[in-house]
């Protein structure tokens, strides 16, 4: 709801100062729920197995924005932002044979791009590699089913939407939201290089507007390289994070993952947990442990899992986004062009780089994750530690182990100076373990030029693989060309780090899967891209790569039953809300549920804030599950208890109309036979900041009103 008055605040600024115009496109949008079972399924980012689902903090979606050529309408591009950890090949593959039966040759792999923003509260499973499915326990056909869906819905909405409209870009710098969590790899690069740039990670934030023929905002993205970390690895509620919560708060907005490799949100850096001194720089240790070193966000001193930091970084993404929507510091550039695209699959396991201006000669390796990938992250420490593994290990930590063997002379060579902990390129049992042939992408409006990569870049492997486009296109379309970087796109295959940083071999190196020449090989790749575009020639497919769909292996249990104790039904109170609360209180009652995966309830809610009407004593939603100030959490007492509850909590926000207010739960349960029957229940009314007069008084009348409106004259 506070995310609409945004938008709507927004939109009417535009129609105020929307004077410059630049070429007309044709413009469409559209917005899909891709929220997915929140309740079983492995959360995914951290890698941590005892990261499961349980309830919601806020809906993920995806954001689709189209832009057509006026003159030739078939010649189009999409562009969809997934609240998502990132982007999945066998959802890429599913979505694009949907695309096919709907719309013929309309969208294809050339024109359609699909990028996540990285959350790490999003639930895992849609991916089709081994290694990115084992803390998931393998496919999770829930997860895939939704995200495939709200993807095609979000297209659909947006080719629905077309007309006509105008494109335009800002730039400028966001201080305070990101920093280096591995800065001893970045101080590998050349002096030289560093000293062009102020800071170790990128400060700038490129915002595309998208606007109606009238001038009117229909939508925006909004590039900036922060992980999607905020919230931590403890967490189970399902969230879109700093970029899902500061699209929430701009509710048109798009932001988007861009170089996020070596970023993160917890811009106080890291510290022991233990002392409270900051970790060595080096390898991110403690006492020579990896576990209690953890990086602080803004308000890690009274933290909830990162909750509050989150809306602080979200807050700054969303302001900055706003400043340059608006053009408080510079004014918008019209974007006028071509609209074009380009596309090719590479087998990325084996590309011969040339000598260029740009890149070194080598070759590219068959994936393998270096050792350093298991010490995780100062956002997510420890979570694939071996040694703990060993002692308390999971049946899949038990078989990764069993695939722990000595890579040939020849890939520990490629690789080197890797340590090889996974030889995954070798590894095809029950099928690959991660992939070989990845997209790569171009998507060009006029001057704004967006690179789709398959993978995370660190801060300067982006810096390099931009400048080189830039260089390349700029003799051609003009100086003004902005390119900008969209990561986790299309196919997801871990880190890319400059072949210095490679040599650091921290986290990021470690999970460079290609070998020290990932990203010379990417570098060569866009180029040959940029130079079709520019030339107007064609760029060949390249090899397909494989569709693992049918050959997935799912371990996640079915939800068997739903009950309740004896005497209590679906949707009854196990405790209620208080009978008045203040703003700045947090509302909370708690109900008899079931388990959130038999219905996902795709596009609705679990519970709603409702307000009642004085004069009529209606209810009405003012709020759902998809707000940041709302709550839905799932529990059961234990594992394999079919009773459950859902506890619905409401942050009441200084700015509340006060008045009367309820909770309600909204869910459905699996019944004996099998089959599941939705049910619903909702807390006691309550007054909300309301002295205690004025609510005494308040809930008289409203009974009065009651009373009358059921006919019973008593009165
Ligand atoms: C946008 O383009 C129009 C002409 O179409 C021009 O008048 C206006 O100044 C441009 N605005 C900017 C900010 O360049
Ligand atoms: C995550 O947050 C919880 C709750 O605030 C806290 O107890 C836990 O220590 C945090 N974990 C990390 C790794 O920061
Ligand atoms: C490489 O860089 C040199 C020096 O900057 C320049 O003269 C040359 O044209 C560049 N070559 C290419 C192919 O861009
Ligand atoms: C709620 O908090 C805001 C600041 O966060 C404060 O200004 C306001 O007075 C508080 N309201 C109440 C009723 O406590």
């Amino acid at each position: 709801m506070m995310g609409q008055q945004l938008l709507l605040a927004l939109l009417a600024l535009r129609a105020v100062s929307a004077s410059a115009r630049g070429d007309a496109y044709l413009v469409g949008t559209g917005k899909a729920d891709i929220t997915g079972p929140a309740a079983d399924v492995n959360l995914m980012g951290y890698a941590s197995p005892s990261q499961l689902a349980a309830g919601i903090h806020t809906r993920l979606y995806a954001r689709a924005f189209l832009v057509a050529d006026t003159a030739d309408s078939s010649n189009r591009l999409v562009f969809v932002n997934m609240d998502a950890c990132m982007a999945s090949q066998a959802v890429t593959i599913a979505v694009h044979k949907r695309l096919e039966a709907l719309y013929g040759g309309l969208y294809t792999r050339r024109n359609v791009a699909l990028s996540g923003i990285h959350t790490h509260s999003g639930p895992g499973g849609y991916l089709q590699y081994v290694l990115y499915t084992i803390t998931s326990l393998g496919f999770v056909r829930e997860s895939f089913d939704t995200l495939v869906d709200g993807v095609v819905e979000a297209i659909e909405q947006a080719h629905a939407s077309l007309a006509p409209g105008l494109l335009q870009t800002n730039e400028g710098e966001l201080l305070d939201a990101n920093a280096n969590r591995s800065p001893t790899a970045y101080l590998a690069n050349p002096a030289a290089e560093r000293a062009r740039y102020a800071h170790d990670t990128d400060k700038a934030m490129t915002l595309l507007k998208v606007l109606g023929a009238d001038g009117r905002g229909r939508g925006a993205v909004a590039w900036f390289p922060v992980h999607c970390t905020s919230i931590n690895n403890t967490n189970s509620l399902i969230s879109g994070d700093n970029k899902g919560a500061a699209s929430q708060l701009l509710e048109a907005w798009a932001s988007d993952g861009a170089n996020v490799g070596d970023t993160s949100p917890n811009v106080l850096g890291a510290f022991c947990a233990d002392t409270g001194e900051p970790c060595e720089a080096q390898h991110s240790t403690c006492g020579g442990r990896t576990e209690l070193c953890i990086g602080r966000g803004p308000a890690w001193e009274a933290d909830d899992w990162g909750f509050r930091s989150n809306e602080i970084i979200a807050r700054r993404q969303a302001e900055a986004a706003a400043r340059l929507w608006i053009g408080s510091d510079a004014q918008p550039a019209n974007i006028s062009g071509p609209v074009d695209a380009r596309h090719a699959y590479v087998d990325m396991s084996a590309v011969q780089v040339a000598a260029s201006n740009w890149t070194r000669v080598g070759r590219t390796c068959s994936p393998a994750m270096g050792f350093s990938f298991a010490a995780g992250t100062t956002d997510g420490p420890g979570a694939f530690d071996f040694r703990q593994s060993d002692t308390d290990g999971t049946a899949f930590w038990r078989l990764v182990r069993h695939f722990i063997h000595e890579p040939s002379a020849q890939q520990a060579a490629c690789h080197a100076p890797k340590p090889i902990l996974l030889d995954t390129g070798s590894l095809a049992i029950p099928y690959a373990w991660q992939p070989s042939i990845v997209d790569v992408q171009i998507l060009r409006a006029g001057q704004l030029v967006v690179l789709c990569v398959p993978a995370e870049l660190t801060t300067m492997a982006g810096r390099r693989l931009r400048e080189a486009v830039h260089a390349r296109v700029s003799g051609a379309w003009g100086r003004d060309v902005q390119v900008v970087i969209a990561g986790l796109a299309n196919t997801y295959s871990s880190y890319v780090t400059t072949f210095e940083e490679y040599g650091v071999q921290r986290y990021e190196g470690a999970s460079t899967i290609f070998g020290p020449h990932t990203l010379d090989a990417y570098i060569q790749e866009f180029l040959k891209l940029a130079d079709d575009m520019v030339a107007g020639r064609e760029t060949p497919p390249g090899p397909p790569p494989p569709d693992l769909l049918p050959r997935q292996w799912s371990f996640l249990g079915p939800v068997v039953l739903d009950t309740v104790p004896h005497g209590a039904e679906f949707g009854g109170i196990v405790s209620d809300a208080a009978a008045a609360y203040a703003a700045n209180q947090t509302a909370r009652a708690v109900f008899h549920s079931a388990c959130p995966r038999n219905n996902v309830r795709r596009g609705g809610s679990f519970l709603a804030v409702e307000h009642q009407d004085q004069a009529s004593g209606a209810w009405r939603t003012v709020l759902t599950d998809d707000h940041l100030s709302t709550r839905y959490a799932w529990a059961r007492p234990h594992t394999l208890s079919s009773e459950s509850t859902a506890t619905i909590t409401w942050d009441i926000p200084p700015s509340v109309q006060p008045g009367m207010y309820r909770l309600r739960h909204f869910g459905d349960y699996k019944h004996i036979l099998g089959g599941t029957q939705a049910f619903e229940g909702a807390s006691r009314s309550f007054c909300v900041a309301l002295g205690t007069r004025a609510c005494l008084l308040r809930r008289a009348w409203l009974a009065l009103v009651t009373a009358l409106l059921s006919g019973r004259h008593w009165l």
